[in-house]
């Protein structure tokens, strides 16, 4: 939606940050992984010569540097992450009584941006949880969040995949256009290291975990640091190729356990070919609508899921290779963290940016799904 100055005018107050302690680098990552494929393929070694099963083959940290531009990412829980008889986070379930742990980083973040906006949380009317995997079906996440931070007013959570924070800027957008919240907290915590299949050689290296914040709110209470939001679009179009069946209605089921669907899946070739025109056209048509010129943006805040993606990206809509200044990356050290990626981006490169800045958040994925953000910097 365009905004004018009769209408109720969204903006972005802040934004908050919690990023775990623990970092994986691909050194680490390999070398359990590859201890793990030699421990599978000593103990099949008869099935194996005989065809019963497959061998499986070492991941490399050359291919994961050159296929995804990743480095390290970051983790909740490292130790059984790395232990090659385990490979996969194992938390204590926490009791009903205890902050949950979606909550718990979800409600880090959000403090870091009520802070940056100088915002008390008696203050915000409504907390949207948007993110690619909730902790639980009910109750919501949101609202958690919104208890433990002692806010008065509604939350509910809200899962577009890699696309969940701009899906849940555009609502918190829309609340406030209409007149329905004036200060919309839009938390992302993705735990992503509960759905990567850390025993898959094609995307073992993929994930991070961390939490992101944004503070939506009406232009009248924003303080003056604050991005005007000047447009919003979402688009989804179905697609199988990056899928998670982990649900209520299969996860009892003796043949549900412990299958590799129920974790993250991907046809990564295909994603990167259908998924980078769908969003360049994406961008440079909300542009022409919103009369911006999308060779003048200063910053694209892409989607981190990988690097060659983001260049070509980049490379369509600002009509030329853009650099690391046009269009930062974090996938480096956070590795693909799902819906937070591009907010981690305008999180930790905006500041040097001058009033009158034009940038773009877009978020892309599962879904498949897809959304823009374009933002103007006010002071
Ligand atoms: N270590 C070493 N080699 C590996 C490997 C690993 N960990 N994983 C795969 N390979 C091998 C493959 O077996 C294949 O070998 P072959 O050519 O002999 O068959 C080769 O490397 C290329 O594999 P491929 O899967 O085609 O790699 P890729 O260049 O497409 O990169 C992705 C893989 C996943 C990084 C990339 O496709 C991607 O990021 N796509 C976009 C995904 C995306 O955005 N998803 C959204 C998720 S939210």
């Amino acid at each position: 939606m365009l905004h004018d100055a009769l209408t109720k005018h969204p903006v972005i107050s802040a934004t908050g940050l919690y990023t775990p302690e623990h970092s994986i680098s691909n050194q680490e990552l390999v070398e359990s992984f590859n201890t793990f494929v030699e421990l599978h393929n000593s103990r099949n070694a008869d099935a194996i010569a005989s065809g019963e099963v497959e061998a499986l083959h070492p991941s490399s940290v050359e291919f994961i540097e050159k296929a995804s531009g990743i480095k390290a990412r970051h983790v909740m829980d490292k130790k059984p992450v790395l232990d090659p008889e385990i490979m996969g986070p194992r938390w204590r379930e926490r009791t009903n009584d205890e902050l949950s742990l979606m909550a718990e980083i979800g409600v880090n973040a959000a403090r870091d941006a009520l802070d940056r906006a100088g915002r008390l949380p008696g203050d915000v009317d409504a907390v949207l949880c948007a993110a690619s995997n909730m902790e639980r079906p009910y109750p919501a996440m949101a609202v958690e969040i919104q208890q433990a931070l002692k806010i008065d007013g509604f939350g509910f959570d809200m899962n577009v995949a890699c696309s969940s924070a701009t899906f849940g800027i555009q609502t918190a957008a829309d609340y406030i256009r209409a007149g329905n919240a004036r200060s919309v907290l839009v938390v992302s915590p993705e735990i992503t290291s509960g759905h990567l299949n850390w025993r898959d050689r094609d995307s073992h290296f993929i994930f991070g975990d961390v939490a992101t914040a944004v503070l939506v709110e009406d232009a009248a209470m924003a303080p003056s640091a604050h991005w005007d939001i000047l447009g919003t679009k979402l688009k989804t179009v179905f697609s199988n190729n990056i899928r998670n069946n982990f649900g209520f209605l299969n996860r009892a089921s003796p043949e549900g356990e412990g299958k590799a669907d129920k974790l993250f899946v991907q046809e990564g070739r295909k994603v990167f070919k259908e998924v980078v025109p769908m969003v360049a056209d994406m961008i440079i048509e909300e542009a022409d609508r919103l009369q911006i010129d999308p060779q003048s943006l200063r910053r694209l805040w892409l989607h981190q899921a990988n690097a060659g993606m983001n260049r070509l990206i980049a490379q369509r809509v600002l009509g030329h290779e853009a650099d690391a200044d046009e269009s930062p990356t974090v996938l480096d050290t956070y590795g693909n963290t799902s819906s937070a990626g591009s907010i981690i981006a305008f999180h930790l490169h905006s500041k040097d940016l001058s009033p009158g800045d034009t940038g773009l958040i877009c978020s892309f994925g599962a879904g498949y799904s897809a959304g823009t953000v374009f933002v103007r910097k006010a002071a």
